[in-house]
């Protein structure tokens, strides 16, 4: 049965219909809300409204519970890999053995980046940050390969390059940045296997494989995969409205998720957690610091939009840390230090009334840092997984039909009309 919300302004009433999720959530259509009332709505920072209807991930902040498409991220933690979760998310199902195969043939001949792209890479400054550089590569591959007549093949064909370039071209920017040899892609290891050789492996030194650490990195990118209409899926979505080609829309995915409040907080938590240990009473201090209004410090790592309970990705990664440290020997004094601060967080008031509890990025890090994988790396790494969930929602909302060119209203508080002043009379 069909529901509605009456609203009551200026004497008048007007019914808005009332749209219900598969899962039970309700929103207001506020598609025709100007034309029948003159009234647009506010709500900074989106906090209230959502931009599309979407089968692609749901999220329950209450409850901590995230799916991509309806499958638990717990289940696809402890079965999948990220190329099966990739494909899941891409096209909806999970794949047969023999698109899986067909997928990975795929990944396979998309994976070299070409040679002409090394010049670039060359010359960026070597204290340029890796995501500066993934986002200007990434958009600069519609030089390189430009639009192919047929939609479907265009939107097939650049999905899997993407996929598979944007690993190798993370590595690139790695082993560049250090003066080191490019290594290429192996058509006889895994996605992750493949990155972390081409990572690691040098010509002097070949990269001893361990499953343990490929395990731990399907499982930090199946839980970076998607996450609904966060800043750097909106950004995609928003873009992409423009009818722009992927590669763009996709780079200016990998610039949101740059930002320390987003994607750079798992860089950010490294950082502080580092900087906390580094003094006395450094957790004290810190969240002294972060209940302080008048200081803008934040405990990085913690809190979030939508979860108002432990994030499950946070509960999954710091299992996966302890497990990780404990296969290969390693002590990090910063996940004791990680430990002693979520735990006093945790039992402080201040953040109990707020609701905030360790997100993604808290342990990621800790995850990272094991692995090898750089600081100033951690975001790529973020951006390498979010790859299948930007491309899943440029995707659909190319499909919506309801989709058209996004253009927010605002509330305009200027100056009300007034006459141009020629210099001579100021
Ligand atoms: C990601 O959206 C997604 O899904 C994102 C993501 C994904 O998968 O795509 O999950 C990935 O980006 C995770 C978030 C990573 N960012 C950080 O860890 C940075 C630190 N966190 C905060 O900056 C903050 O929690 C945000 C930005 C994540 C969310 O902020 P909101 O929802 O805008 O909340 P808010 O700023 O309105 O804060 C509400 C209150 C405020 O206090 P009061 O004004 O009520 O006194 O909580 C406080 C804030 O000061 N607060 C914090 C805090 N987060 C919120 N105080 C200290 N430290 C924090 N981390």
């Amino acid at each position: 049965m069909e529901e509605f919300a009456t609203l009551s302004y200026g004497g008048r009433e007007v019914r808005l219909p009332v749209i219900v999720g598969s899962e039970g959530e309700r929103a207001i259509d506020i598609t025709r809300l100007r034309e029948r009332t003159g009234l647009i709505t506010h709500d900074p920072g989106f906090a209230n409204t959502g931009c599309c209807r979407s089968a692609i991930t749901f999220v329950d902040g209450e409850r901590g519970v995230l799916r991509y498409r309806g499958i638990p991220v717990e289940e696809l933690a402890a079965h999948s890999t990220f190329k099966e979760t990739a494909f899941l998310l891409v096209h909806g199902r999970l794949p047969s053995p023999r698109e899986l195969t067909r997928f990975s043939v795929l990944l396979n001949d998309h994976s070299l980046v070409h040679e002409d792209m090394k010049i670039f890479y060359q010359n960026f400054p070597r204290s340029s940050h890796p995501m500066g550089i993934l986002s200007s590569m990434v958009n600069a591959l519609r030089s390189f390969y430009p639009e192919l007549q047929n939609l479907e093949e265009e939107v097939n064909v650049t999905v899997t390059r993407l996929l598979s370039k944007v690993r190798t071209m993370a590595a690139m920017s790695y082993k560049i940045s250090r003066g080191h040899t490019v290594v290429y892609p192996r058509p006889d290891l895994t996605y992750c296997a493949n990155f972390l050789n081409m990572m690691f492996s040098t010509p002097v030194r070949p990269y001893e494989i361990d499953p343990e650490v490929v395990r731990a990195l399907n499982v930090f990118l199946i839980l970076h995969a998607d996450h609904e209409q966060n800043c750097s899926t909106a950004a995609v979505r928003l873009v992409g409205s423009a009818r722009v080609n992927l590669y763009a829309a996709i780079s200016s995915g990998i610039a949101a998720l740059w930002g320390p409040l987003h994607g750079g907080a798992n860089q950010a938590v490294i950082e502080m957690l580092a900087a906390i240990r580094g003094e006395a009473g450094g957790v004290r201090k810190a969240l002294a610091r972060a209940r302080d209004p008048a200081d803008p410090f934040r405990l990085m790592g913690f809190g979030h939009r939508v979860y108002k309970t432990y994030d499950p990705r946070a509960k999954i990664l710091k299992e996966v840390v302890h497990g990780l440290l404990d296969r290969l020997r390693l002590e990090d004094p910063l996940l004791d230090c990680a430990r002693e601060l979520e735990e006093a967080a945790l039992q402080d008031p201040w953040f109990v009334e707020r609701r905030l509890y360790p997100n993604v990025d808290f342990y990621s890090g800790i995850l990272l840092r094991a692995i090898g994988i750089p600081t100033n790396m951690f975001t790529v790494l973020f951006a390498i997984g979010r790859l299948p969930g930007w491309i899943a929602q440029w995707k659909e909302s190319l499909e919506d039909p309801e989709g058209r060119l996004w253009r927010p209203r605002q509330i305009y508080v200027g100056p009300t009309e007034r006459r141009y002043v020629p210099i001579e009379a100021r």
